[in-house]
């Protein structure tokens, strides 16, 4: 069996090299990309995985390939070392033959020659697969790489995905969602207390529509909004800002008809949900009906033989809180939350208002990024450049990374709650962005104006 590269392997898997990276990680050997060199042992642990165990092959055949590979690999090796990783050539999904003998600075005829000896019948103009020009570099000693796909949403804002390399561990944000009373606000207020120690000096903690602890070095962010209010408003646009939602149900009352919405939405966010059953210091508080009530609604606790994980607390006397947090930290680790902390910022718009005498402020939740004071962003509607950047102790801060949320000052208008907003490099191109989506509204509020006129004329007629 000879050294394999990924995305050869793959191929012969009849798998992405994508897939195959993945179940490489997951077995713990690490990889930089589909060019990547696998070592023999590493292949029959993988072949077996796929039941590709290798027949016994023809002796001649054999080493005629070995020497073969062992040619081409002495002179990749040499490729590498000159060129280094960064100089790889870089080739698209698919190249016409014309092209790739220049990117590889070969003849044309030599190329068609070698596509002719793997079966492959082209032309100049012909375009050939990436795999397909990976195999013939191979054959000339050469390592290509694919070509990065940008992928840009209609404002021409990068969604490329992140490589797995650039991705590192981050806190979750959570939603506290319930029955009116149940508690969500008095259990917010107990988590800050008991975990929020550092103080803005003057001891006063500015509000900032969303709230960061930290348990055993880890942290946390909660949403304040109301939990249904975060959910409706992103749904619309297709994304949940929330990683997971805190259940709260008042061990007194049980699964109310908010208790039954929030269960929905989360579910159908396809978020976990860990209850917070509140109010255990009530005389009257009678959890296994409670529990029974939630089973009958789709939330299997783990006693009841299901995987939710059930809380008890007492918001009012501050009972059972470390545990929650405890709870969310531990669900959060399963769900191996990752945000790539090298990349402009984008994230989503939290609330807005207008401050008489700091302007329009909006609260934004980063999720993917880093955001930095001077930064121009474009957030909705508003565009401008971030003057101060307040966290949720309320400190002026200058960066903040990957599942923070912060109050921003130095926009152009108030932006509206679930927006989603994007750092730019350059104020320029915050400012034509958000030109063009208010040229769309209009668009879109022309054409509802022009749907509505035209049904009613049918009505009259
Ligand atoms: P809305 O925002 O109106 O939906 O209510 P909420 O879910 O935020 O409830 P809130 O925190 O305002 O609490 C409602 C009432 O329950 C208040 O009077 C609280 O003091 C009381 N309460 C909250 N948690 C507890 C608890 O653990 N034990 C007891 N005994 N009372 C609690
Ligand atoms: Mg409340």
């Amino acid at each position: 069996m000879s050294k394999l590269r990924v995305y050869q392997l793959a191929k012969e898997f009849d798998i992405s090299s994508k897939e195959l990276i993945n179940r490489l990680v997951e077995l713990g050997i690490t990889v930089t990309n589909h060019m990547s060199t696998l070592e023999e042992e590493t292949i029959g642990i993988l072949k077996e995985l796929y039941g590709k165990v290798e027949e016994e092959p023809d002796e001649k055949k054999v080493t005629e390939k070995k020497n073969k590979k062992n040619k081409d690999s002495s002179e990749i090796t040499e490729h590498k070392e000159q060129n280094g990783d960064k100089n790889m050539i870089k080739i698209p999904e698919t190249i016409a033959v014309q092209e790739f003998s220049e990117k590889i600075e070969k003849n044309v005829s030599q190329i068609i020659t070698k596509l002719m000896g793997l079966g492959v019948f082209a032309t100049a103009n012909q375009e050939i697969d990436f795999d397909v020009a990976a195999t013939i570099a191979l054959e000339f000693g050469i390592e290509i790489e694919k070509e990065e796909v940008k992928e840009e949403n209609e404002f021409g804002f990068d969604q490329t995905p992140d490589k797995l390399e650039d991705l590192k561990e981050r806190p979750p944000v959570i939603t506290v969602m319930g029955h009116v009373d149940h508690g969500k606000t008095s259990l917010l207020d107990a988590i800050r207390d008991t975990h929020v120690t550092e103080r803005e000096a003057g001891g006063i903690t500015q509000h900032i529509g969303a709230s960061e602890v930290e348990l055993n070095g880890k942290r946390i962010v909660f949403l304040d909004t109301p939990g249904h209010a975060a959910f409706t408003s992103m749904r619309a646009r297709g994304a949940s800002i929330t990683d997971i939602a805190i259940l709260v149900v008042a061990a007194d009352d049980g699964v109310m008809p908010q208790t039954i919405e929030a269960i929905s939405h989360a579910k159908a966010a396809n978020i976990p949900i860990i209850v917070a059953l509140n109010k255990i210091d009530r005389p009257n508080a009678n959890p296994d009906k409670v529990k029974q009530e939630l089973s009958e609604n789709g939330v299997l606790i783990e006693e009841w033989g299901g995987d939710v994980i059930c809380a008890p607390v007492s918001a009012l006397k501050g009972e059972g809180i470390d545990n929650l947090l405890e709870m969310i930290l531990l669900v959060a680790e399963i769900l191996e939350l990752k945000a790539n902390p090298n990349k402009l910022a984008f994230g989503t718009v939290i609330e807005a208002k207008l401050d008489k005498s700091r302007g329009p402020v909006a609260t934004i939740l980063i999720q993917n990024g880093t955001l930095k004071v001077g930064d121009s962003i474009a957030a909705g509607a508003a565009y401008g450049r971030i003057r101060a950047m307040i966290n949720s102790l309320g400190k002026n801060i200058k960066i903040a990374g990957p599942a923070t949320a912060v109050e921003i000052l130095g926009l152009s208008d108030v932006p509206e709650a679930g927006d989603s907003f994007n750092a730019t490099k350059e104020d320029k191109v915050a400012r034509q962005v958000v030109e063009k989506r208010r040229t769309k509204m209009r668009e879109e509020n022309l054409n509802a104006t022009a749907k509505v006129s035209l049904e009613d004329l049918f009505k009259h007629i």
